[in-house]
């Protein structure tokens, strides 16, 4: 018994290791079978490769950990999987000009390391989540022509004070607040780029 319990946990252990080597390519292969692609530009995603460093539009560091994701305008439509909040060392994050719909998922919050998020030119609905408010890395932040609803989080407007945003282009929504037009934020270094279309 005891040894049978022991090589089973041997096996188990083995297998984690296994899964955790291409944990990021699971989540990047999970994502795939959730978009439509009808172009075949995740072809070259194949989730047998031990890690997701050679597939095309995804960067690695030198620890082979993905720190770009690089898929504008490459006729991809469905949801952003929350399960991309997983991919802890990203830095770029391009899905703009594509046709992403569902909700922008509250779980990107978890990216702590992430420079740019590039959601533009998409069909998201619902809220921005408060979550962004926690990247304080965050330089660029483009949710412009989507349908997104809601007040801007105070989370993410405290970024341009305390973090490193530096350009937030909101426009061509649907939210509702109070934010002037960039001239008028009295914010000197920062971008904030929405209208009047936005600004009810
Ligand atoms: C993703 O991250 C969440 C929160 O940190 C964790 O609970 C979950 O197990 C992770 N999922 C995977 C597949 O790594
Ligand atoms: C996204 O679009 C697909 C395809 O049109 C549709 O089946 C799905 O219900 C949409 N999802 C949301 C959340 O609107
Ligand atoms: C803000 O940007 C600077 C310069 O690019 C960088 O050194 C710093 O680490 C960034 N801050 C955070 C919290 O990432
Ligand atoms: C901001 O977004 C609007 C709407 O998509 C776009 O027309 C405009 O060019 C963008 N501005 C900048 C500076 O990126």
């Amino acid at each position: 018994m005891r040894n049978h319990s022991k090589a089973f946990l041997l096996l188990a252990l083995a297998l984690a290791t296994v899964v955790d080597c291409n944990l990021e390519g699971d989540i990047l292969h999970a994502q795939k079978l959730a978009w439509e692609d009808p172009n075949n530009v995740l072809k070259s995603w194949d989730p047998t490769l031990v890690n997701p460093c050679t597939w095309y539009h995804v960067t690695c560091n030198k620890d082979n950990s993905v720190i770009r994701l690089d898929l504008g305008e490459a006729g991809l439509s469905g949801p952003i999987l929350p399960l991309l909040g997983n991919l802890t060392n990203l830095q770029y994050l391009e899905l703009y000009g594509n046709n992403m719909n569902g909700t922008v998922p509250e779980e990107l919050g978890q990216l702590t390391n992430l420079i740019s998020m590039e959601l533009q030119q998409n069909v998201l609905t619902g809220p921005i989540p408060s979550s962004i408010g926690n990247i304080q890395s965050l330089k660029f932040l483009r949710l412009n022509a989507n349908m997104l609803t809601g007040e801007i989080p105070i989370e993410v407007l405290s970024l341009i004070r305390s973090g490193n945003l530096s350009v937030m282009n909101i426009s061509d929504n649907y939210l509702e607040g109070t934010i002037r037009r960039s001239e008028q934020t009295g914010f000197s270094i920062t971008t904030v780029i929405m209208d009047q279309k936005t600004f009810k």
